[in-house]
């Protein structure tokens, strides 16, 4: 019998960025689905909302043990920058064999059109989207990168942007899918620059640029090596790297610089403030979304 394994772990809905990326990258699966829902007559009727479905195949890690020390060390050192047992979820699994439906498409049927602001749509780049007038759309496909634009600190960012428009050079550092750095060439920047520290991820988000006709450079790369300065930064990254980083970030922007700083969760942001007060920085906007929080900064 044709089968796939079907491996169901509970979270909380708002990291499921985060795991799908470990069961991506540590248990090699095909694809992740979170919280189906189903519908009678319009009334939602049940959700699977809290559990992501992991799609694993031959070329997965299949074995229990070893999917169970994954993912309790990738636990432990999400709880070691800073996530709470409420932020994680609980991270029960169980595991089922599945007979084969066509589950490489399963997964894909699930992320839909997102309007991720007032004007910008991300649509996945194997579904068609007719444009409303002005709309911003981004063809997307994150491959194994973060950065679908369902997450609320990629929202904020975009939110940002939207406040304080004009930029003509922009710099996304941790790029992920490249999706700031997209939308930010869309939205008028002449130089989009992005990098990551994560290698994987360049290819991923050079294809997206592709798909969507625009031209931005991707390197791998962290901040501190960029020598270039940008009327517009957007950092969205955990609050402690942000910390680290904060003095190669506030060097990237020129005199008359903003900058977004997302990722965080609002029982971190004193981490964030501290190192906006250290680095002599005046915060513009801050914005929330559920429990993540972002600035805008500017320099003194
Ligand atoms: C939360 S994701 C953001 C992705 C995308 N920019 C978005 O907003 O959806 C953070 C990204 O930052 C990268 N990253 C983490 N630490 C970094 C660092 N010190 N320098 C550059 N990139 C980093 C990660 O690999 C990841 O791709």
């Amino acid at each position: 019998m044709n089968t796939y394994f079907e491996l169901h772990i509970s979270i909380n809905p708002k990291i499921e960025d985060e795991v799908s990326s470990i069961c991506f990258e540590r248990l090699n699966c095909e694809g992740v689905v979170l919280a189906e829902e189903k519908y009678k007559d319009l009334e939602m009727i049940s959700t699977t909302e809290g559990t992501l479905k992991v799609f694993l195949t031959e070329n997965s890690v299949k074995d229990i043990d070893e999917i169970k020390s994954v993912l309790k060390e990738e636990r432990e050192f999400l709880k070691s920058q800073g996530l709470s047992d409420d932020d994680l979820g609980s991270w029960e699994i169980s595991f089922e064999e599945k007979e084969n439906e066509d589950w490489s498409k399963k997964w894909k049927e699930n992320w839909d059109v997102t309007h991720i602001s007032d004007n910008v749509v991300i649509v996945p780049s194997w579904l068609e989207y007719t444009p409303k007038r002005n709309e911003i759309v981004i063809s997307l496909d994150p491959g194994h990168a973060f950065g679908t634009g369902t997450h609320q600190t990629t929202q904020l960012c975009v939110k940002a942007m939207e406040e304080y428009p004009g930029f003509k050079s922009v710099a996304d550092i941790g790029t992920g899918s490249g999706i700031l750095a997209i939308i930010a060439k869309k939205m008028g920047a002449d130089y989009v620059y992005g990098c990551d520290n994560d290698p994987d991820v360049i290819d991923v988000a050079k294809e997206n640029a592709q798909k969507n006709g625009v031209e931005c450079k991707f390197e791998y790369n962290t901040a501190d090596k960029v020598d270039d300065k940008f009327d517009f930064v957007c950092a969205n990254i955990l609050h402690n790297v942000l910390y680290e980083i904060m003095p190669d970030l506030k060097r990237l922007m020129n005199d008359n610089g903003k900058m977004v700083l997302s990722g965080i969760l609002d029982e971190k942001k004193d981490v964030v403030l501290q190192a906006i007060e250290e680095n002599n920085l005046k915060i513009l906007k801050t914005n929330r979304q559920d429990q993540w929080v972002s600035f805008v900064v500017e320099g003194k």
